[in-house]
């Protein structure tokens, strides 16, 4: 898998890798990253890649000349996904993060200013996400997080596999939640069941945990749980 981010702020992005699970990945040559920057492909004197937006309204609009030669150049590379970084795209989720790691290919394409000409996103994308309703003063963030939640669904990222299938959003239920050694820290205990040891005990409690979060933090979630389970039965 490659991971190719077109920016113009490529600084904003490679500290990430530099470091913990990702870059242990990379050393391990999961997965690599490179880079396209848009103001490298500009036919403009004075490099510029933006202009003010046709028919009014606030801000710079990314022009269209430098990213479709940018992206034009990318295709000719090969096999590529081409994933646009926007507050009006459909919402990044778990199940995405699973299907896009099995590409050989991904470019994040993030834009700055009030956003990309339109023709661009028409000629170009194959997907449109956002990773949340509230709007980034660009794309580079969105493209890092789903990177990191695509790049740990490669087989072999985690050193653990089982991790992956228990975490929230693999089902509709919120993870229970864990705890660590001491069994009691500064007053405050792990429930007494994880300590006994005995697993289905334990497993009935994290379920019931598990419930009990969701229902607090996203109902929603709930509702689609149980609507499933009811189906099961
Ligand atoms: N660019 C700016 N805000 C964004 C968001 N919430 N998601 C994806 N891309 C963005």
């Amino acid at each position: 898998m490659r991971f190719t981010y077109v920016t113009l702020f490529q600084n904003l992005i490679e500290g990430y890798f530099q470091d913990s699970i990702l870059k242990r990945a990379m050393d391990k040559a999961l997965f690599d990253v490179d880079f396209v920057n848009p103001r490298d492909y500009t036919a403009n004197k004075h490099l510029k890649v933006d202009d003010t937006a046709t028919g009014g309204g606030a801000g710079m609009v990314m022009t269209p000349q430098p990213l479709f030669d940018a992206l034009k150049a990318l295709k000719e590379e090969g096999d590529v996904h081409i994933i646009f970084t926007t507050p009006v795209g459909k919402p990044f989720r778990q199940n995405d993060a699973k299907r896009l790691a099995k590409k050989s290919r991904i470019a994040f394409v993030s834009g700055r200013y009030e956003g990309i000409d339109e023709r661009v996103i028409e000629t170009f994308a194959d997907e449109l996400f956002s990773i949340g309703d509230y709007v980034l003063t660009g794309g580079e963030l969105p493209s890092l997080v789903m990177s990191d939640a695509i790049a740990r669904n490669i087989e072999g990222v985690l050193g653990n596999i089982e991790s992956l299938d228990t975490e929230s959003f693999e089902t509709p239920l919120l993870e229970a939640p864990s705890f660590s050694k001491p069994a009691l820290y500064e007053g405050s205990a792990v429930p007494s069941e994880y300590i006994k040891g005995n697993h289905s005990k334990i497993a009935a409690l994290k379920f019931a945990m598990s419930e009990a979060k969701t229902k607090f933090f996203r109902p929603e979630q709930l509702l689609k749980h149980k609507k499933r389970t009811s189906y099961e039965k």
